[in-house]
């Protein structure tokens, strides 16, 4: 298949005998004693897809268990504090899903009458349901038509299809998702829908898997655009993107009475490379440290901490704490301990300038 995929090139059978496939082989040899299946109610499908997302299945039922045990219906987790629900919650990591998952719930209560919402397209608009987690339920719970895509989704139907676009793109990923429409059961929605969302999940979970996929007892090896040329673990493809990081740095932002300030050239390689900048420390003891020399008492009480702010680079978010130090006069070049040359207000503008540091400048 090409690097854009259009629903034309898609393989028919695949598309029609897919889910038929799937379903039957559900039935039969999928999942079927998770704490969380054999129910529609969709406060227990939510819970447990919220819990799933970061989470293995061995982790997440004793925890399920016992949020359900304190928590049995979605009112009584809205009422809880959200100090109580995070002590439940406690192990499982990424809490943020545990703040979500309680402002979730009192929109549903404050919002929706108590009653989740039963289309995809409305779940959505919760805290903590992004598109998948709104298909899950609302096709598990409510048998609506919506193909939801995780992680396990993606490599089962990359494969079948032979999609090999790079879902590192959003645009290849959203055209993966148009094709996962496409293949959805469309007889019979009621029954089909959870079997269909289930199977797809666990079709990934257990046979067709990252690594040693087990064709021979996949229910649509015959369908699978991967297996015919041999090489299933070729997909999904996604180049690897770098990882965000974020860092804290602090800034010593000062200056003269005639509006000179004090500027650094920054070093090569790193970060603003080659720009004049404001000296630049990892800590706030490392500045305090390196201007103590040069600091008479009288000017250490003009040491103020300007507010911080956030800088987005590419890869990296950056935590800017400016501290500014408005000088009574200029200190001995020896005294100051620190690399760089006053600059004078008429000079500083044109020299190259990292874009937030201009920005504090232009304030001053
Ligand atoms: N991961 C996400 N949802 C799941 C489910 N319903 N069953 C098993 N694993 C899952």
């Amino acid at each position: 298949m090409s690097k854009t995929v259009s629903l034309e090139t898609l393989n028919s059978k695949a598309v029609a005998e897919f889910a038929p496939a799937l379903i039957a082989w559900q039935k039969t040899h999928g999942r079927h004693d998770l704490p969380w299946q054999n129910t529609r109610d969709p406060y227990k499908v939510w819970l447990s897809e919220i819990m799933l997302q970061q989470t293995q299945v061995v982790t997440v039922k004793d925890y399920f268990a016992r949020f359900l045990a304190v928590h049995p219906t979605v009112a009584s987790l809205a009422a809880a504090s959200l100090d109580d629900v995070l002590a439940l919650w406690s192990g499982l990591g990424y809490y943020s899903r545990a703040r979500n998952m309680h402002r979730c719930a009192q929109d549903v209560v404050a919002l929706h009458g108590g009653a989740f919402p039963q289309t995809a397209e409305v779940l959505q608009t919760l805290p903590g349901i992004g598109p998948s987690t709104a298909a899950a339920v609302a096709s598990l719970c409510f048998s609506e038509r919506v193909a939801i895509l995780d992680g396990n989704v993606k490599r089962v139907l990359t494969r079948l299809l032979g999609f090999d676009a790079d879902l590192a793109k959003s645009a290849n990923e959203k055209a993966l998702w148009a094709l996962a429409t496409q293949v959805l059961p469309r007889d019979d929605l009621w029954t089909a829908m959870p079997h269909y969302t289930q199977g797809v999940m666990d079709l990934g979970a257990t046979l067709c898997t990252t690594r040693n996929p087990n064709c021979l007892l996949c229910p649509v090896e015959k369908l699978c655009a991967a297996k015919k040329q041999g090489n299933p673990e070729a997909f999904p493809v996604k180049t690897k993107t770098l990882k965000r990081t974020s860092q804290s740095l602090w800034l010593l932002w000062a200056s003269l009475a005639d509006g000179s300030v004090f500027l650094e050239q920054r070093p090569t390689p790193g970060v603003w490379a080659g720009l004049y900048c404001l000296p630049v420390f990892d800590s706030y003891e490392a500045l305090t440290t390196a201007i103590s020399a040069a600091v008479s008492p009288a000017d250490a009480s003009l040491l103020q901490d300007g507010a911080v702010f956030k800088h987005v680079l590419t890869h990296k978010d950056l935590h800017i704490h400016p501290v500014r130090l408005q000088m009574l006069e200029k200190p001995k070049p020896a005294v100051l301990k620190i690399k760089g040359n006053w600059v004078s207000a008429a000079a500083w503008p044109a020299l190259g300038l990292p874009a937030p540091v201009r920005k504090l400048l232009d304030t001053m």
